[in-house]
């Protein structure tokens, strides 16, 4: 008698089983249609394609170019159960961003890194906050500060020609604590050197914390939290975290203040924190904790791409000791022997520098991944 109701009740879970198994099948019949069309690595039960980079992880980029090489520009990938497709022919990646706007879901592991701003928001609160904000990082207000950027750059030159002779240095905490001092004086309005209390440590525990979500970006293994959250970079992450969302917090705070004692601002410009806090006044939908989480994607993702950026323009000027020439001859051919201040004008004729710059953005890009969630179909080549 319990024989056979175990019987059936085996014979009910497998009947449950298949049929739900073949419900799911033919609601995601237009994925698999999609994904046969397309090469890829083969994909097992449960796991996908993951065990390709298994042992690899660390190496995600170099192991996703192998994988191009051998299926194509555009290969899918399953992850799990989940259907990825990569792409890297530049007409094909046009296609995308120019009709995707919502962010490869992944992107949410990111928001204790950045916080929850424009870098990280799903797409109907990106456009909102993108349309509310979009004044503030124009061509002109940028441009409006170049004093202020040759203002730190001066310090920061001073400070590098002091360890010259001195071996090998680590150039990133310098660079990084000048790329956020700038962002703090001309995104924020808050000059970092008016603010007491080891600010300048807890600037340089921003860069880390950037640091820390690119190293988490490039390792798919740690996007869930239940394995990020066992790492010593998580428990990084979140004592950092607490300590820079006060050093946010004060900055925010600063300027309140100002403007509630209506004090004439450093700067009258829609800078971008002041924009914020118009809005708290005017738009109903804006609140305090969005001033906050704009402020830390800004300094976080700010101070991070132009740190490692200007960290690989510098080495590639190392290694390519002939272009290094070419642009020393540049520099001189503009500024002769004057010590004097860059100026606009200045950057608009150095144009051997400005090529390698971009040139050093196409081979290290900061963000070599950027990913997008496709919500209605795409042609891309002849899928
Ligand atoms: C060398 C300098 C920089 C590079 C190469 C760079 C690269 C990028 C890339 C590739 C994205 C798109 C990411 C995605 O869609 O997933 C992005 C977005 C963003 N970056 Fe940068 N960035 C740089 C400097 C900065 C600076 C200085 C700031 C802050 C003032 C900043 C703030 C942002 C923000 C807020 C976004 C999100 C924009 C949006 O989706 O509306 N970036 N950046």
């Amino acid at each position: 008698m319990v024989n056979e109701h175990v019987q059936s009740f085996c014979l009910a879970t497998a009947i449950c089983l298949v049929v739900f198994l073949l419900l799911r099948t033919w609601k995601r019949r237009h994925i698999y249609y999609c994904a046969a069309k397309i090469k890829g690595p083969l994909a097992l039960p449960l796991i996908g394609s993951a065990y390709v980079l298994w042992g690899h992880t660390q190496q995600l980029l170099e192991t996703l170019i192998r994988l191009s090489n051998k299926y194509g520009t555009l290969y899918k990938f399953w992850e799990g159960s989940d259907l990825s497709f990569f792409a890297s022919k530049p007409e094909e990646v046009q296609i995308i961003l120019t009709s995707c706007s919502e962010k490869y879901q992944a992107i949410k592991y990111l928001n204790p890194v950045f916080g929850k701003g424009l870098l990280t928001l799903p797409a109907p609160e990106w456009k909102i906050h993108r349309k509310l904000l979009r004044g503030t990082f124009s061509h002109e207000i940028l441009n409006s500060f170049v004093k202020t950027y040759v203002f730190y750059s001066n310090i920061m030159v001073e400070k590098l020609e002091e360890t010259l002779g001195k071996g090998l240095i680590d150039v990133f905490p310098l660079f990084s604590l000048c790329m956020t001092v700038i962002l703090c004086d001309t995104m924020m309005g808050v000059q970092a050197n008016t603010m007491k209390e080891n600010g300048y440590n807890l600037i340089l525990r921003t860069a880390r914390l950037g640091e820390l979500g690119s190293l988490r970006t490039a390792n798919l293994l740690l996007y869930p939290d239940i394995l990020w959250n066992r790492t010593s970079m998580s428990k990084e992450t979140h004592t950092i975290l607490e300590e820079v969302q006060q050093f946010i917090k004060k900055i925010v705070e600063t300027k309140r203040l100002e403007k509630a004692k209506n004090v004439a601002c450093a700067s009258q410009k829609p800078i971008l924190l002041n924009r914020m806090l118009e809005l708290e006044d005017t738009e109903e939908m804006w609140d305090e904790q969005m001033s906050l989480e704009e402020t830390q994607t800004v300094l976080v993702a700010g101070a991070d791409a132009t740190t490692l950026t200007l960290g690989y323009v510098l080495m590639m000027l190392g290694m390519h000791q002939e272009i290094q020439t070419q642009v020393h001859q540049e520099l001189d051919f503009v500024f002769g022997v004057s010590n004097r201040d860059v100026t606009l004008e200045d950057l608009l004729q150095l144009q051997l520098l400005e090529r390698v710059i971009k040139e050093t953005l196409r081979i290290f890009p900061v963000a070599p991944l950027v990913g997008k969630y496709l919500t209605k179909d795409i042609v891309l080549g002849k899928f």
